[in-house]
Order: structure tokens, then sequence, then C-alpha cells
């Protein structure tokens, strides 16, 4: 077996308004990951992946400044991480496009995030939004990365990449072999999903049965990192309930989607688990659970989100933070694609 350094790599998409969900999903599990020194760490704003549906530019270049705040904000630390947006490192790309000739049609047929964000319009919709899950394996496998931090709706994806991995490991054995690369040259990722007692998806603060996200229409349906304490008061006052009273045990959440929301992300944000939670509210109504719940909130995300308003104007120093970790990704990345080329054939 082929030995791989311990490395992470993962991405968030500055596609709208970076969430709750985004941040107990990804970018906390970052935050621990990037301390565990055992790990190399990539954290990416994959830009390329945000214009697979229509972006206005302006405000594309704004949201990635956005997210970059949100990992800095939160403490992803450029001195222990390589931060960079995707567009930088052209490998990406390149790669990108050799596992288009990888993947299989019926792969990404059967992808459901694409039929989900489609619906009846697939024909409407752009190349790149289908291949998507391609530009994502190389993304991950551009750097070998053995773990990536996500939340549960990438599960599928990470599939796919470990799927993409072995065909070209596969294909290209003799190849591979010959030019000293041993017996694999793709890793095959581990997704970090269940991962240090966070929840592995937020839900709709509306309707617990859908998950959180930035292209749910209404702004009441998330939480946004940089929403001020009012705004994330009136958010949590106004997020669904049901009219029973809080459970003592964790069995009494099955079946109320929007308790258990609610119970998680009180949870997540408090360190703890839904048990300790229950342990603490059990047996009380929403209201003088949801007071809690809001004040936790507000010491926990306000901080991070002051702190991403004041680094948003400081767009030079932002960008400064891409800029030298594109410097530090294409070390990495260049001479892997230069590899990926050999073995395919091409003149390089
Ligand atoms: P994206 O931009 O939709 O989401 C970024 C990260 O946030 C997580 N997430 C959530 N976690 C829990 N609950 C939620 N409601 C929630 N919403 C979002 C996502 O799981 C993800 O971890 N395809 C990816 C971006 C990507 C990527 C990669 C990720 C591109 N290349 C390589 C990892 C590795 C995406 O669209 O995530």
């Amino acid at each position: 077996m082929t030995q791989f350094t311990k490395r992470v790599f993962s991405g968030i998409q500055p596609s709208g308004k970076i969430h709750l969900g985004n941040y107990l999903g990804a970018i906390q599990k970052f935050v621990l990951l990037q301390d565990d020194e055992s790990f190399e760490n990539i954290y990416c704003v994959v830009d390329m992946h945000a214009i697979t549906v229509a972006q206005e530019p302006k405000i594309l270049r704004e949201r990635t400044l956005e997210v970059t705040a949100a990992y800095l904000a939160a403490g992803v630390d450029p001195a222990k991480s390589i931060i960079f947006n995707q567009s930088r490192v052209a490998a990406h790309a390149e790669l990108g496009w050799i596992f288009n000739c990888v993947a299989r049609l019926g792969w990404l047929n059967r992808m459901t995030q694409f039929k989900d964000k489609a619906g009846k319009n697939s024909e409407r919709m752009s190349v790149g939004l289908y291949a998507y899950p391609n530009l994502m394996a190389a993304d991950i496998l551009l750097y070998n990365a053995t773990h990536v931090p996500v939340g549960d709706d990438q599960k599928q994806h990470l599939e796919l990449c470990r799927d993409i991995a072995q065909k070209f490991n596969n294909d290209y054995a003799d190849e591979i072999k010959e030019l000293g690369f041993g017996e694999q040259f793709f890793c095959l990722t581990e997704p970090l999903i269940d991962f240090g007692n966070k929840p592995v998806r937020v839900m709709n603060l509306r309707d617990g049965t859908k998950k959180m996200s930035s292209s749910a229409e209404s702004d009441m349906t998330r939480i946004n990192m940089n929403d001020d304490s009012d705004t994330l008061a009136k958010k949590l006052k106004k997020a669904k309930t049901d009219p029973d009273a809080l459970p003592s045990e964790v069995a009494g959440l099955e079946g109320r989607p929007e308790a258990r929301n609610l119970v998680s992300i009180f949870a997540a944000l408090d360190d703890s688990d839904n048990q300790t939670v229950l342990n603490q509210f059990g047996g009380q109504q929403f209201r003088e659970f949801k007071t809690a719940l809001i004040d936790l909130a507000v010491a926990k995300i306000g901080p991070i989100g002051d702190e991403m308003n004041r680094l948003m104007k400081d767009e030079a120093h932002i960008n400064q933070v891409l800029k030298d970790g594109a410097e530090r990704a294409r070390v990495l990345a260049e001479p892997l694609v230069q590899d990926v080329k050999k073995i395919v054939g091409f003149m390089v």
C-alpha cells in the first residue's frame, strides 16, 4: 500500500451568504484540524465552482472576500493552513479536465445534488454544474488529500472522488508503476463528516426537514455568520418549533425535526452534546430554551461576525492572504499535475 502524507483539503463556494451550516458543518472542523500537527491543511474558496450557476461578477468578488473573512474570523490561521481561491491555481482546471475524461456519465447521472439544483430545468443548466463533482475530485486529489471535512450533503461527491481515484489508478496502473509511483497514484480520500460532536447537517429554521442553505429565498431560514445580534435574536425567536415541551432524552427528538435542529445547534455552539443540553432544558417550553439559545448564539457567533465585518473593510489584506496561499498551493499542485500528464501520455 502506498503511504500518503496526512493532508486535509476542503472548500466553500462563494455563491451566497456564509451561514451557520457552513460554520458548524465545515469551518469549525477546519479550526480543530489545523491544531493537529500531524495534518497539513489546505482550505480553498472555490470560486470556479460558484460560476456553475450565474454570478454577478462584482458580487462574486465580494463573496470571495466574505468567505475568506469567515475563515480568518473563525480562527483558520494562514500560518497553520494554506488559504487561497481556486481560480488562482490553474492546475485545478487542468486536472478537472482529465477527470472529465475519467468519470463516467452514469456516475454523474446519479448525483442527487445536480438533480436537486436543476429540478425540471436540467436542459438549461450549465455543463459546469453537471460536471462539478469532477472538479471537486480534482480539488482534492491535486493535493492527494487524505481527509476532507464537510457536511453530510457532500458525502456522495466524496464517494465519486474515491471512484475517480480508483479508476485512474486502475486504468493507468502500468504507467504508474513504470514511472516509479508505486501501486497507487491517487489516495482514496476519507470524508470527515461525523466529527468532533458537530451536527452533520444544520437544518432550515423554518422547516426542519430541509437543510439550511444560502440559496433558500428567505433570509429568515438561516443564520448568516455576520448577522447582528438583533437579527440573530429575531431569527431564532421566529424559528419554527412544535407545541410540546423539550424531551429529557435524545430519543424524544425522534420525529421532531425542528426541536432536534435547535438542540443540535445549541450543543454545537456550546461544545457539548444533545443529551447534555436536554439534561438542562428537558421538560421546559421552547420559549425559555430559545432565550438561552439566543444568548449563546450572540456570544459565540456575534464576535465572529464582528471580526468578519472588520476584516472585510481591508480588502488588500484579505487578497494578500489569498495570493500568498495560492503561491503555496501551486508548489504542491503543479508537480502533481505534471506527473499526471506524464502518466496519461502527454508530452511535458
Ligand atoms: P458548499 O459551498 O455548498 O458548502 C460548504 C461546506 O459547508 C457544508 N454545509 C453544511 N453543513 C451542515 N449543514 C448545512 N446546512 C450545510 N450547508 C453547507 C458543506 O457540506 C460543505 O462542507 N462542493 C462543495 C465545495 C467544494 C469542496 C471541494 C468541498 C468544492 N471542492 C473539495 C470539499 C472538498 C460545496 O458546494 O460546498
